[in-house]
């Protein structure tokens, strides 16, 4: 598996829960991350929070400075947010590997229900509008609520990987490896990230009959 040693994450919209629960567990990893905000100054206070309680090294800085800051740059905004976003960051990510967590999700009297995508999914809008980057899906299915609670040791899922290059997926699935209970698995290519992002609905449905923090894992590998 690829190396994480001397490698920066950069989590963007990392003062959230999906973002701060991720930062949480790579910094408890030994990954030096850095907390995004579209406020410079709820980046630091999160980071601050965030290295206090894991002891790693965690800095916080606006999302351009985190996006030129990163070797691999994590987008955990909503995805009212993220064409927006991306747009604006194109950039400082050139060249990197940017993982998109993003569920195009919308809710109604029914519950959670999955968006159609005018891009196929929120992965692929990333991909179409960042040419020069390498985009991977990743982390959809992780429940915010169990990586941002430092009283869950292991957390109990595997977190399914897609995108078109194989060195990128391996990087990232060793990025859910280092994350005790979680296990990286390759998931496809990118063109397959819509059904991966629309079943986090499926398990936000299962989360609220059963009370529960579900996630997903795959038998027989
Ligand atoms: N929550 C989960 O359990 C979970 C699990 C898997 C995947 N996800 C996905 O991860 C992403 C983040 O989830 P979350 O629950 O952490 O979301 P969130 O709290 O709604 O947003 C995360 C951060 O994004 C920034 N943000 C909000 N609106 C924005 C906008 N219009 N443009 C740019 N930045 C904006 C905010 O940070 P600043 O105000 O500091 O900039 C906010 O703290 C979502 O796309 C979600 O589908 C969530």
């Amino acid at each position: 598996m690829p190396d994480l040693a001397g490698l920066t994450v950069a989590v963007l919209g990392g003062t959230g829960p999906q973002g701060r629960g991720l930062v949480r567990r790579w910094a408890a990893a030994g990954i030096s991350v850095v907390v995004g905000s579209r406020a410079a100054e709820r980046a630091v206070e999160t980071a601050a929070e965030l290295a206090a309680a894991t002891g790693g090294e965690v800095r916080g800085m606006a999302n351009a400075e985190a996006a030129a800051a990163g070797d691999v740059v994590l987008l955990a905004v909503p995805y009212e947010g993220h064409a927006d976003l991306v747009r604006a960051m194109a950039a400082a990510l050139a060249g990197k590997i940017v993982v998109d967590c993003v569920n195009p999700l919308g809710f109604d009297k029914q519950g959670p229900f999955a968006l159609a995508v005018a891009g196929g999914s929120a992965a692929q809008e990333a991909a179409a509008l960042l040419p020069d980057s390498t985009v991977v899906a990743a982390f959809h299915h992780v429940s915010a609520a169990l990586l941002d609670d430092s009283s869950v040791g292991a957390v109990d899922c595997d977190v399914l990987v897609l995108g078109d290059d194989r060195e990128a997926t391996d990087l990232v699935r060793s990025m859910a490896d280092v994350v005790p209970g979680m296990r990286g698995v390759y998931g496809g290519r990118l063109r397959n990230a819509h059904q991966v992002e629309a079943f986090t609905a499926n398990l936000i449905a299962i989360n609220r009959r059963y009370q529960a923090h579900a996630g997903l894992r795959v038998t027989d590998i």
